[in-house]
């Protein structure tokens, strides 16, 4: 039963309570007027200490048009954050007042520790370089609704697979599924580390410093952003920063029905002459984001009480 879990890591969820939150993800999106009214009266926390584009207004879109309201901030400095309250002591006070809260935070671990002090459910929406569950959750609804299946699945991984937490959480969550095929493509500086390859237990694995080498292979092509706020050294961000730029001339060789995904935003890692190519789903993937928030959302707080 998924009402009232905190969501810190993606495998918080079996694969039995992931399909059926896809399912209402994606009766959601069908009928969204039907859905309108279900949490009237309901309030979500919405603690960013991190920017964010894409959760934070898919979080708060999710909730309003499921009738509820939102309570936050997306700049702590604006919160009591800024005289040095803790993370423990500022969901405990949010709990006072909200049904439900998201966090991000740049601090691996702070919505964990924020979920041991929390009456109320927690939803990680993403800690440092860990895990990303809900852009995991997107990712997973992106593909089962456009190839079909999650299983046997040939995955590349393309760009900082060091530091990025939609990666990590990701490949974790996919290792569940059969027979997957992970191809991870990174400058050896930012290879995916040893203690997720070791999780992999029986996938194969195929690690190369060149995607023109593997991409006729690749069913689904995942590009990620090399993260200019993770890197300590600023000269070693400029020599990394444009290893791999995806564009149009280098889908020539790709599989027609291979989809190529961003958890996005993007900088130069994907040109925008490959927006127009069909294969390319980043927008679409970002609406399935909505749904499948506003699917969590009601889950973690009804149950299966909705309609
Ligand atoms: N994909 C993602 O997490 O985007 P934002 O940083 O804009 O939320």
């Amino acid at each position: 039963m998924i009402k009232g879990k905190h969501l810190i890591e993606p495998t918080d969820l079996t694969l039995e309570e992931l399909d059926l939150l896809f399912d209402l993800a994606l009766a959601i999106e069908s009928n969204p007027k039907d859905y309108l009214s279900e949490l009237n009266g309901y309030l979500l926390a919405s603690l960013f200490y991190e920017p964010s584009t894409r959760t934070r207004f898919s979080f708060e879109a999710a909730m309003l048009r499921l009738g509820g309201q939102v309570i936050g901030f997306s700049e702590p400095n604006s919160s009591s954050v800024s005289k040095g309250e803790s993370v423990a002591d500022t969901i405990r006070t949010v709990a006072c007042y909200a049904d439900i809260a998201v966090m991000r935070h740049p601090k691996e671990g702070a919505p964990k520790l924020a979920s041991k002090h929390s009456p109320i459910p927690i939803i990680n929406a993403g800690d440092g370089g860990h895990q990303h569950p809900t852009q995991t959750l997107t990712d997973l609804l992106t593909i089962r609704s456009l190839k079909g299946s999650i299983h046997k699945n040939v995955v590349g991984f393309c760009g900082d697979l060091k530091f990025g937490r939609t990666v990590h959480s990701l490949v974790k969550a996919m290792a569940r599924y059969d027979d997957m095929t992970f191809v991870f493509v990174s400058p050896p500086e930012l290879a995916m580390p040893a203690h997720i390859k070791d999780s992999l237990g029986s996938h194969k694995i195929i690690e190369v410093n060149n995607l023109e080498d593997v991409i006729d292979q690749i069913d689904i092509l995942y590009m990620t952003r090399i993260q200019r706020e993770r890197f300590f050294n600023e000269e070693e961000y400029l020599r990394l920063k444009s290893y791999f730029v995806l564009t149009k001339d280098k889908l020539s060789t790709a599989k027609n029905d291979m989809i190529v995904m961003h958890p996005l935003p993007r900088v130069d890692e994907i040109h925008p002459n490959v927006d127009e190519d069909p294969r390319a789903v980043y927008f679409q993937q970002a609406q399935y984001g909505m749904y499948v928030r506003m699917a969590l959302i009601l889950k973690l707080l009804k149950g299966d009480a909705h309609a």
